[in-house]
């Protein structure tokens, strides 16, 4: 079958999109902290056929600038952030076929936890389940989960990787048809296929046996966004849908070479790893009908959004700084979080020293410039570029208001991709790894042989 497009849309449990102008749109539900304003989110996306819906996460609330939250609550600049795995759960139960995802971080949780709530969400919604794997961002998130400071960038993947393998270690602990169920006899289930795991590593000691049975898709998919080479090497290890966010085709390219590269360096699949990238379109039934709604949103913005969400993104306070004043090389390198954001900066401004108003102008953060402007057309022909040059595999759809933004999408350019063969009809099966076109895992199928672990 012709390769198609995998389709993401990207959500936040919060009180604005990724947008954090979003709420003041004269179109936004303004009734983000009810499970009805997902649901509606949710069965939009399920009518335009949509893979996954998918949620972030933060810790803490952008109050890095300044070192102080007033602004943020003021603005509602993402100043409310609700766990996303409860908001999920309330969106599965108005969908039946919608893959389901969530951020959370490998940094601050324990991996037991983190293991048992996503196979629980998993079996809750017949296979629908995704984790998105982070390492998370700044100080802010630090503070309010019992540290002082966020951990160093390398240190934070060598803990990813150990909870990987406890997370994936654990969903193992059930092998199939462990559950009998035999009422004759009274054995619920076979002993001899439920095991401990007994890890004791450098980060973590788990010992088992995990108390979730595995799910009809064997176990939750796993996505990851990290865009450094050390992040590139931890999504060729064990990621399977790649949120990537590269702005033109050549960039996101490059990304998308690196990942797969390093997959098949470990013997993995490359057409088994799906990178999808962010697309934040404006549409209308015309060009010129989408013109205006750009008209109406690039109003919204407000310079404390960029500001605010640029320290919070890159746990650094640009409000030590005046706004014309070059940042010193020392300051740019103590960057952490979303460094590839700074790179982009360095890159398109060609300055070894920008100021913080060059982040503003030409980081995008907190901003509408990057949003891709068009009717039916125009958007099919963006997303086609990327997809055809395999600078992608897809998109990670993020909408300026909600539940337009998306309902826009669906009605005008779902169809047009369709048309094209871009895009698939309808789902072709019930669980998300059905959905994606990827393998039941069988037990341990996430283990490299020894020889590709040790060349690792
Ligand atoms: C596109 C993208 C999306 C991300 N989303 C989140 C998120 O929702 N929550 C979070 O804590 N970290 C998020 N991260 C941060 C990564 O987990 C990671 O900590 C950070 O990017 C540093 O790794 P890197 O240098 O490899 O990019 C994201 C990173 C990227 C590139």
């Amino acid at each position: 079958m012709a390769r198609q497009m995998v389709m993401i849309g990207f959500l936040q449990a919060q009180n604005c999109t990724n947008l954090p102008a979003s709420w003041r749109h004269p179109q936004s539900r303004d009734d983000s902290t009810s499970a009805d304003y997902y649901q509606e989110i949710g069965r939009i996306l399920e009518a335009g056929k949509f893979h996954v819906a998918f949620f972030d996460d933060r810790l803490a609330m952008p109050d890095r600038y300044g070192n102080d939250h007033a602004h943020t609550v003021e603005y509602g600049i993402r100043c409310v952030k609700m766990d996303p795995v409860v908001v999920l759960t309330c969106m599965g139960m108005a969908t039946q076929k919608l893959g389901l995802a969530s951020t959370a971080s490998t940094t601050y949780y324990e991996p037991f936890d983190v293991a048992r709530r996503f196979m629980t969400l998993d079996l809750m919604s017949g296979g629908r389940a995704a984790w998105n794997v982070v390492t998370s961002i700044n100080d802010g998130e630090a503070h309010n989960m019992g540290h002082d400071i966020h951990p160093d960038h390398d240190l934070r993947y060598d803990r990813a990787d150990e909870f990987m393998e406890v997370v994936l270690g654990h969903w193992d602990a059930w092998d199939d048809g462990a559950i009998l169920n035999d009422k004759s006899t009274g054995r619920f289930a076979d002993p001899t296929k439920v095991k401990r795991l007994d890890h004791a590593g450098r980060f973590f000691k788990s010992r088992g046996p995990f108390t979730v049975p595995r799910s009809p898709q064997g176990h939750p998919v796993i996505i990851q966004a990290g865009a450094s080479g050390r992040g590139h090497r931890f999504a060729g290890r064990w990621g399977e849908v790649i949120f990537s966010a590269g702005r033109v085709p050549g960039v996101a390219k490059e990304g998308y070479d690196a990942v797969k590269g390093e997959a098949a360096k470990l013997g993995r699949d490359p057409d088994h790893i799906f990178i999808c990238n962010i697309l934040t379109p404006v549409v209308g039934a015309t060009k010129a009908e989408a013109e205006d709604k750009m008209a109406t949103i690039s109003k919204l913005p407000l310079e404390i959004d960029a500001l605010s969400l640029l320290a919070e993104g890159l746990n650094f306070d640009f409000a030590t700084k005046g706004i014309d004043e070059p940042l010193t090389t020392e300051e740019l390198n103590g960057m952490q979080g979303l460094v590839g954001l700074r790179d982009g900066v360095l890159r398109r401004t060609g300055k070894t020293n920008p100021s913080a108003r060059d982040f503003i102008a030409y980081s995008g953060r907190g901003q509408v410039e990057s949003a891709t402007v068009g009717g039916p057309k125009e958007i099919a022909d963006a997303m086609e570029e990327f997809f055809v040059a395999r600078a992608c595999d897809g998109f990670v759809v993020a909408a300026t208001y909600v539940p337009g933004g998306y309902a826009d999408f669906v009605r005008h350019v779902v169809p047009e991709l369709q048309r094209r063969g871009l895009y698939h009809l309808d789902y072709a099966g019930n669980t998300l790894r059905e959905n994606l076109g990827l393998p039941r895992p069988p037990v341990g199928a996430w283990k490299l042989p020894a020889s590709r672990a040790a060349a690792e």
